[in-house]
This record gives structure tokens, C-alpha cells and sequence, in this order.
């Protein structure tokens, strides 16, 4: 996001509008690029037909917008319970009576209408919702966090291609260290000024991190094949309890939509089977995975605030910043973020977007699980409904940090916290590992 704080009112509200527009060209590109038929299927059990999430974003549009913003009269008072996720699970989805993809464009387009007639006419002051059009910012972090989930659909989705974008850039390892060393000492964790940001990224605190070593870049499919080939997936040892009952249950031999062909390594993605690419980081691992692996390194996963302090932390100015190369927002040259690219960029890729640390690929390319459930941070204020975090706080979730190749930058910055279940491996998380200096 700009500095929305230095924005005249006039300026937010085309801000706004850009990002609304923005948002839903994509949407639209997820549901235009296969049939009505593929759109009301159930691709996995996992989750939800194309077209719930389609007509879910215009609800939630139509609820925090139209009716809370505008406080104008409901337009499909009717189908609220069918697009509420606390409703149904997204395995029950599919029996509902949903709206048809036409029916759901529609109603989509109609609530868009409204809202752009809220937007021009709406003090974008005087209650919290509004300031700094904070409502219009979370709608737009919300649908993106849904086309996010349609991607997710589109790689678990049998068929041909249905998608398709340019490679990303290439990567030079050559000369890059495998760790970085991140000093000990408090850091600034959190937000209190980023006007988007989400109320489980607030306040800032200060957090002590003592000394560390992060791996340069996210581990690589290469790497990783290495503890496939040394027996990772059978040696009892390097899995947690929880994560060794997974592995068992679920019979994981590698990452998800890997194939053994022979002797080699394909990978299914977005409908292409292809060579497993050595370089290019690991994705559709769950926790489990990432945490074993970690161990049978020798290493362990990073804490949230680890990982935090490594893409914010200047040890120059002694501040922390937005992002891992300062406070601009994410470009081209800085990260594979917004679907621009099908696929994470390999290992050492945007230099442009190295952190003070060094460390490369914090923000884009794959999700990085962390060692740390999804809490409350101290001060916590669930904002503007407990529903949006707060009943997710606990020990059932693990934080993933950073932000995919399929995350949009306005839902993505060195605050954002995500989070999961230990067992998810259809999301775009991979993971690097971190290390405690060795006394003496
Ligand atoms: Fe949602």
C-alpha cells in the first residue's frame, strides 16, 4: 500500500477504486478461464466450488460495505447464510443452493455498483470503519485472499491448462552465503501505523530475538529431495508426535503433487506435468513436513518474530520497515507476488529485494511456515469482528509468514500474519530454516 496517511480524501477514494478494480480483474480471470460446469464443480474436498468463492467475496462486499458503510438496505438478504464459512464446511458447499455463475456475476457486479456509489459519497472520517477507508481496504485484502483460494482450486483441479503466465526471473546462487546472521536484540514487531493492516498484525511491541542463523532463501525441491532419498518420510526421529501420526495416517512420501516417474521427480502444476525444477523453492509441504526436515538438517524453523526481525529489522537505522528493501511498496524487481508468475522464482532470485540481513525471497515466492502458533499479540483489539482472527487464536494453528506467488501485495507485507493447519498442503507454503548459534 502508498502511505495512505499522506493521501487527500479525494486521492484515498481513487486509490479505492483502482484496488476494487484491480481485485476483481483478477477474480474474474480465475472464473472466466474454464467453463460454467468446471465452475460449480468440486474439484477437491478440501474446498469450495469456484463459484461459492465468487459469490462469497460480493456477500462479504455486500455486508461490511453496502449495509456497514452505507447502512443501505440489503440487496440478497436471503443467501447471507450460504456464503458465512462459519456456516458450512467447505466440504458440505457444493449441496447448497448456490448462485449460478451468471446469478453470481450479477449480484457480484450489482454490489460493486453500490459500492462505488458509496465510495464517492462516504466521509472517509469520523468512525473507525472508515478511517483511512480502512473497510474498502479490508474487502479488497479479503477477495484477493479469495482468488488466492481459487488458485489453490485451479492446482488441485484435474484438466488441462486453464491458466497460463510468463516464467519468473532466473536466479544467481552462485557466491550467495547458505545463512545469514541476524544480531540478538529487541526489534519493533507489529503495526500501529500501516492503515490496511489487519487487527492480529497490531499494536507494535517490542520483542527480544536473541542471535540467529536463517537460511538465505527458502529451501529448494533439490534440497528437499535429499531427505526423500536419505529416508526422511521413514525415520520416526525427525517427525513430531502429531507429525509422525500425519505422515502415517495420510502415508506422505512427498511433497504434494510430486511424481515419481521412474528413476526421477515430476510435478504437477496448474495442469503442465513437468521435470521437477531443482532450484526452485519447495511448495505444497504441510508443517509436518517443513519441521521434519528441518530437524534432519540440524536445524529447527524460525519463530514468527524471527522471521519478522529478518525482513523488517535495519540494524543501520535501527528501525523496522514495510518490507524487506524498505518502505516502497513490492514491484516486479522486488518479489514474485499477485500471480504474475504460475510458480515460485528459484532460489537467490530479486536481489532488488534482499532484506538488510541478506536473507532473499522473505516476501513472495511460497508461504514460510513457522515454528509459532497463531496468537494474539499483547494489546491485541479484534477488529472489526472476532470472527476475522480472533476465534483462530490458539495452539490448533501455525503462522506462515511472507506471502506466495499467488498473494496479492495488498494482502502481503513484512507484518501479515497468515495461518494454518500443521496438516495443509494444498496452500503455497514452503519454508527455510533457522539455527541457534553455538555457544563458546
Ligand atoms: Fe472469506
Amino acid at each position: 500500500m502508498k502511505n495512505l496517511n499522506e493521501l487527500t480524501h479525494d486521492r484515498l477514494r481513487e486509490h479505492v477504486a483502482d484496488e476494487l478494480d484491480r481485485t476483481r480483474r483478477r477474480s474474474a480471470e480465475l472464473t472466466d478461464a474454464v467453463d460454467d460446469e468446471d465452475l460449480v464443480r468440486q474439484h477437491s474436498p478440501l474446498m469450495s466450488p469456484l463459484v461459492w468463492d465468487l459469490a462469497h467475496v460480493g456477500s462479504q462486499e455486500e455486508q461490511w460495505l453496502v449495509r456497514g458503510v452505507g447502512g443501505i438496505e440489503a440487496i440478497r438478504p436471503d443467501i447471507d447464510d450460504l456464503y458465512d464459512a462459519f456456516q458450512h464446511s467447505r466440504a458440505d458447499r457444493p449441496q447448497l443452493p448456490l448462485l449460478g455463475p451468471s446469478e453470481a456475476r450479477n449480484y457480484i457486479g450489482t454490489v460493486r455498483e453500490k459500492v462505488f456509489d458509496l465510495l464517492e459519497r462516504t466521509p472517509l472520517e469520523g468512525r473507525e470503519l472508515v478511517e483511512q477507508a480502512f473497510a474498502f481496504g479490508m474487502i479488497v485484502q479479503h477477495e484477493q485472499q479469495h482468488d488466492e483460494t481459487m488458485l489453490a482450486t485451479h492446482q488441485l483441479r484435474d484438466g488441462p491448462p486453464a491458466l497460463s503466465a510468463p516464467p519468473p526471473p532466473r536466479a544467481e546462487r552462485q557466491g550467495l552465503p547458505a545463512e545469514v546472521f541476524v544480531a540478538g536484540g529487541p526489534f519493533t514487531m507489529g503495526t500501529s501505523a500501516e492503515p490496511w493492516a489487519l487487527d492480529n498484525e497490531r499494536p507494535a511491541h517490542e520483542v527480544h530475538v536473541d542471535a540467529f542463523y536463517l537460511d538465505t532463501t527458502p529451501v529448494t525441491n533439490g534440497e528437499f529431495r535429499r531427505f526423500i532419498a536419505d529416508g526422511g518420510y521413514d525415520q520416526r526421529r525427525w517427525w513430531s508426535e502429531a507429525g509422525w501420526a500425519y505422515r502415517r495416517k495420510a502415508d506422505l512420501r512427498s511433497p504434494r503433487f510430486w511424481i515419481r516417474d521412474g528413476g526421477r521427480w515430476m510435478r504437477r502444476r496448474f495442469g503442465h506435468v513437468e521435470p521437477l525444477p531443482d532450484d526452485e523453492p519447495v511448495v505444497h509441504v504441510s508443517f509436518h513436513e517443513a519441521a521434519a526436515y528441518a530437524a534432519w538438517a540440524g536445524k529447527r524453523l524460525p519463530t514468527e518474530a524471527e522471521w519478522e526481525k529478518a525482513a523488517r529489522f535495519d540494524p543501520a537505522d535501527g528501525r523496522v520497515h514495510r518490507y524487506p528493501w524498505g518502505d516502497a511498496d513490492p514491484g516486479p524487481e522486488q518479489a514474485n507476488l499477485g500471480q504474475r508468475h504460475l510458480q515460485p522464482a528459484p532460489a537467490g532470485a530479486y536481489p532488488a529485494g534482499a532484506a538488510p540481513c541478506g536473507a532473499r525471497q522473505l516476501i513472495g515466492d511460497v508461504w514460510e511456515w513457522t515454528a509459532s502458533d497463531f496468537t494474539p499479540y499483547p494489546g491485541f483489539v479484534a477488529f472489526p469482528y472476532r470472527e476475522y482472527s480472533e476465534v483462530f487464536f490458539g495452539t490448533e494453528h501455525k503462522v506462515l509468514r511472507g506471502g506466495s506467488f499467488g498473494t496479492d501485495r495488498s494482502a502481503c507485507r513484512g507484518t501479515f500474519r497468515n495461518w494454518d493447519f500443521p496438516i495443509r498442503r494444498q496452500i503455497f507454503a514452503g519454508f527455510r530454516c533457522a539455527r541457534t548459534p553455538v555457544e563458546g
